[in-house]
């Protein structure tokens, strides 16, 4: 059986530290909390396709460790597709050491692990999946010809998204050129257009570097301010904002928009691009007023119905 929506991507262990607030580079600060949780720009885009009802495959690696175990675990009662999902004998998970401040901020440093074995072959023997999906979903944490080569199996037969985190510096363009829709955040946008800081007065022209890079279109999502669109067929970019609500955590709140996002493309495509972004940008703030990237993640149930409708 095929999913509408297919993920080529990382998982990570992410080990989560609440403190005060960030640290200062050299500073040691004492926490309130720590917690084990799991995540992965992937896998967490993955599943927040899944709450919403979508039908998602994940094709990715973990490590030959017990977190391993416990996260296909927690994938399946996702029911998210992990037929996929591959054990590298000779790795350790990818792992993410994140901080989490009272105002919500955070910080996360990430080792790839098994991430990085994620490649053609393994690609290969998803094609079916792959090939089949209305919408295909990547990111930047695990290796990038991996990704060129899904892009290249899935042209063609859908929407192809690629969120460019964490951000690459002289990104090899071929991987723009060949997705639908590339989406950065602000921290993302600024290394990889050199404007700086980037805010609203300025989009349009962090907008126009994108797609002179070679981009088809683009999403700029800016937290409390929601999210700016912009495509080759028209530049001006058109602004989404959200609701400003008071964070709690914003941890994942970038993979709740890709992966609400996806859903709205692969299960309600007649709407518009900007109402699929409004929408997505509704999940993605109920997602920063929990802890956590998957538990933060809202269902059906918990969103208003008339975000369901085709209309
Ligand atoms: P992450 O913290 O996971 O790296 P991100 O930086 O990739 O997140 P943001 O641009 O911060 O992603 O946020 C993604 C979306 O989440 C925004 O477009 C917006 O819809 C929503 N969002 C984030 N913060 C807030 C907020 N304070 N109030 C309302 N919505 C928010
Ligand atoms: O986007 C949030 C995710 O980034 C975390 O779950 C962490 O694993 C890192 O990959």
């Amino acid at each position: 059986m095929t999913q509408k929506i297919v993920v080529v991507g990382s998982c990570m262990i992410d080990f989560t530290c609440f403190s005060p607030r960030l640290p200062k580079p050299g500073e040691t600060i004492i926490g309130t909390k720590f917690e084990k949780k799991y995540g992965g720009k992937g896998a967490n885009q993955c599943v927040a396709s899944a709450k919403l009802g979508g039908s998602t495959a994940l094709v990715a690696s973990l490590g030959c460790d017990t977190f391993a175990q416990e996260y296909l675990e927690i994938l399946k009662k996702e029911n998210v597709d992990t037929s996929h999902v591959k054990i590298q004998k000779d790795k350790h998970s990818g792992i993410a050491h994140i901080t989490v401040a009272e105002d919500g901020q955070n910080t996360i440093v990430i080792v790839l692990g098994a991430n990085e074995s994620l490649n053609r072959e393994h690609v290969d023997s998803a094609v079916d999946v792959i090939k089949g999906a209305s919408v295909l979903l990547c990111q930047f944490e695990t290796p990038l010809e991996t990704t060129l080569h899904a892009l290249r199996l899935h042209q063609g037969h859908g929407l192809s998204i690629v969120n460019g985190a964490p951000a690459v510096e002289n990104l090899d363009p071929e991987i723009l050129k060949l997705c639908d829709i590339f989406c950065v955040n602000e921290t993302e946008a600024e290394i990889m257009t050199g404007i700086q800081p980037v805010e609203l007065s300025n989009v349009q022209q962090v907008a126009d570097k994108l797609l002179a890079k070679g981009c088809n279109a683009i999403i700029l999502t800016l937290g409390p301010l929601g999210a700016v669109y912009a495509s080759k067929a028209n530049r001006n970019v058109m602004l989404i904002p959200a609701t400003e609500v008071q964070p709690v955590d914003t941890t994942g709140a970038g993979d709740a928009f890709l992966g609400a996002f996806a859903y709205f493309k692969a299960y309600h495509p007649q709407l518009s691009m900007d109402e699929c972004i409004r929408r997505a940008c509704v999940v993605a703030t109920q997602s920063v007023l929990k802890f956590g990237t998957h538990a933060s993640f809202p269902t059906i149930s918990d969103l208003p119905a008339d975000l369901f409708e085709d209309k």
